[in-house]
């Protein structure tokens, strides 16, 4: 096909031999050598996928899906056949697939379903470099899986970064292939200072680079969508303003991960002739995904990151500067064609001095909710959360907090084994208080709605913004056509939308009219199906999953749903103040809060006060803590957790505290694989 030789191939033996004689490698190559995309078919060719798939994971589920496309092309096939892609609500492969792509978090589900991961001959783990969650967790089962599965099963870890020694040593110090870059030599510059505005002088570098640079495209890395969207219209208006025939023409394009694939395309695809591309790209552009003819760099030396705290239950999408190692793979973006020049934001000192060596790793960072109640459903066998085998551990307090959040829903009792409603719990596609929240939905006779709620908050965004012009920011809700959330919250809105727009026989010309994402709302439609699938299977074992019926019974005071909603919110309630409209979130004792300005307006008492009890989605700091995706709820609801969460034995949920275990710990080393907890489960699956 023509394609041209990537660095990775002038290692194609050796990797295969190392892989032959080891079932765990690292391998080590700069951005853009191959390992992604040639992996896979390298080992393809050698035989690997004769006696099962190989699975590559990605960190982002855009990249999970471009680069399976990739592959497909490369290898003249249709994407689904044999190579094809799994991210969470789309499985895009067949039995004939033998090179899957799939987030981390897919194979993370699987292993729920097949320990062993019998359908894989090959693992990899790409982009190990990123650090994600997900990821981190798969190297700690792997690693375990190993003994189990030796030989047979080959492992392989890739990295973007010199951090191989690292992860070799936490595989037994597994043998590494390096496979150095072509890159350029890339020149760099630093500004004197910090500019009091980055999008400001990243416009300006840009443009100067524009007028007086020979071609050669530029990467700007901007922290998020607005920004990007922001920075779009200067660079464009500065464009125009420039003199006609002074310089070459420029195409200005934007790169973040929500971005539709057809934008996405262009991208990718070829830039016309005599022409000057600006990308101004999120950090997916950083090692994730690879655009070729980069010949510039703006690097303002911020990333957005959410860093969750455990200790007040905020989380907070803050934009914080880079590490070293980010710093010196953004800049290698611009040496893959020829000799490139990084532009740095900021001046050498800061760089040398103030910006961290690594990126903190997600894990460090996120609520560990999800993921611990992920690790108790394997039942490993001998082990205790806390010693989990973490390449780098959490905090204590953050798996703490996972614990107790994980208890006061009823997903583990307070022992800290796993309940059989927990169990279920894991088996859901969603975050632990969406999956009890159907759960309880469905026994309460509302899970048509909880299905349509759990799908509305799987969407990114629900409401078209459209780029702004200026400072105004338009808010579609305000205009008053849409439903109103009956004064009850955002949840019961998203309902009342989703089956407006089901009245409307899911015309998309109805979402535009109102404002509406298109593409989020189709998400949202496809999510419900599956999910309804999920819960169909798992209630009649009907092999043939077919959609729960919508009943369309009234709406009303949505009494039934809030509960079922309450009942998974159970740890993320919000009491408001005696006399004033800021509220204190309960399972965080100390945490005040107030009500996203975005949510949709609760009903107020004659004093003009909001309700008393509100659940809430998350915790978001900006420039206040404010609550988000906010439900009213009742008293008398809320009081189960109350007294649930006043009586939390963080020493017994943690397993430090040793509660007539003895033996159990004993059943479990001469049964692996038993369930150890078995005569626990079911303990406290009250509600
Ligand atoms: O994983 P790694 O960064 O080592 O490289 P890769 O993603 O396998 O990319 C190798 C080459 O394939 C690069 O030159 C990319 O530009 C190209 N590629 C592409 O054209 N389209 C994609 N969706 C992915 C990669
Ligand atoms: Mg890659």
């Amino acid at each position: 096909m023509g394609l041209a030789t990537l660095p990775i191939h002038a290692y194609e033996a050796q990797i295969l031999e190392t892989v032959a004689q080891s079932a765990v490698s690292v391998l080590i190559g700069e951005t853009g050598s191959g390992k992604t995309t040639q992996l896979s078919q390298m080992l393809h060719r050698a035989g690997y996928t004769n006696t099962g798939r190989i699975g590559v994971t990605q960190p982002r589920r855009v990249a999970a899906v471009s680069v399976a496309r990739r592959v497909a092309f490369e290898m003249g096939v249709r994407v689904g056949e044999e190579v094809g892609y799994s991210i969470r609500f789309e499985d895009r492969t067949s039995s004939r697939t033998v090179i899957k792509y799939l987030t981390d978090g897919c194979l993370l589900r699987e292993c729920l379903f097949d320990p062993e991961l019998h359908q894989y001959s090959v693992i990899i783990l790409d982009e190990a470099h990123e650090r994600s969650l997900n990821t981190d967790i798969l190297f700690g089962l792997l690693r375990r899986l190993l003994g189990k599965r030796k030989p047979e099963l080959k492992v392989i870890v890739t990295s973007a970064t010199l951090d191989g020694e690292k992860m070799s040593d936490f595989f037994f110090k597994c043998p590494i292939i390096r496979v150095p870059g072509k890159l350029f030599p890339v020149q760099i510059f630093y500004s004197k200072e910090r500019p009091v505005s980055y999008v400001e002088a990243s416009v300006q570098t840009a443009i100067d680079i524009h007028v007086r640079e020979p071609p050669g495209d530029i990467l700007l890395f901007m922290t998020g969508q607005d920004e990007i969207e922001k920075t779009l219209l200067k660079l464009e208006e500065e464009v125009r303003n420039l003199d006609e025939g002074s310089c070459m023409d420029a195409v200005i394009l934007p790169l973040y991960g929500s971005l539709p694939p057809e934008m996405q395309a262009r991208v990718f695809g070829k830039p016309p002739d005599n022409c000057r591309r600006i990308i101004v790209a999120t950090n997916i552009a950083e090692t994730s995904l690879t655009v070729d003819g980069v010949v510039y760099v703006i690097d303002p030396g911020l990333v957005k990151q959410r860093q969750y705290n455990p200790a007040s239950g905020v989380d907070s999408l803050a934009v914080v500067p880079i590490s070293r190692v980010q710093a010196i793979q953004r800049a290698g973006r611009a040496g893959r064609t020829r000799p490139g020049r990084c532009y740095r934001l900021y001046p050498e000192a800061a760089y040398e001095h103030e910006l961290l060596a690594a990126t903190v790793p997600e894990i460090q960072r996120s609520s560990l909710a999800g993921t611990v109640l992920h690790l108790k459903s394997l039942e490993l066998p001998d082990i205790n959360i806390l010693e989990f085998d973490f390449l780098d551990p959490p905090s204590i307090e953050a798996l703490e907090d996972a614990l107790s959040q994980l208890y006061i829903v009823d997903a583990i009792d307070k022992t800290g084994s796993i309940t059989a409603l927990g169990k279920k719990m894991a088996e859901l596609p969603l975050e632990p208080a969406l999956a009890r929240a159907l759960l309880a939905a469905e026994e309460l006779g509302c899970l048509d709605q909880a299905l349509t709620i759990a799908a509305m908050l799987s969407c990114e965004n629900i409401f078209y913004q459209a780029p702004r012009q200026g400072k105004e920011k338009k808010r579609p809700r305000e205009e008053g056509k849409l439903p109103d959330g009956r004064g009850l919250g955002d949840h019961i809105q998203y309902l009342q939308i989703y089956d407006a727009w089901e009245r409307h026989d899911f015309e998309l010309e109805w979402c535009k009219e109102n404002g509406l994402q298109i593409r989020s709302m189709k998400f949202a439609r496809d999510v419900r199906r599956q999910l309804s699938q999920i819960m169909r299977k798992k209630k009649d074992g009907d092999p043939e999953p077919r959609e729960v019926s919508r009943s369309r019974q009234k709406l009303g005071n949505a009494r039934a749903i809030r509960q079922a909603l309450c009942k998974g919110f159970g740890n993320r309630i919000a009491h408001r103040l005696p006399r004033h409209n800021a509220y204190r979130c309960i399972g965080h004792k100390s945490q005040l809060v107030q009500i996203h300005p975005s949510s949709c307006p609760l009903e107020v008492d004659e004093e003009g006060l909001l309700p008393e009890w509100v659940l809430y989605h998350e915790i978001i700091s900006t420039t206040h803590p404010f609550i988000r995706h906010v439900c009213v709820v009742e008293g008398s609801w809320v009081e189960p957790f109350l007294t649930k969460i006043d009586n939390i034995d963080i020493q017994s949920l943690s397993g430090r505290k040793a509660v007539n275990s003895a033996k159990q710990c004993e059943d479990a080393k001469e049964l692996p694989g038993e369930q150890s907890s078995s005569q626990q489960v079911g303990g406290s699956t009250s509600g």
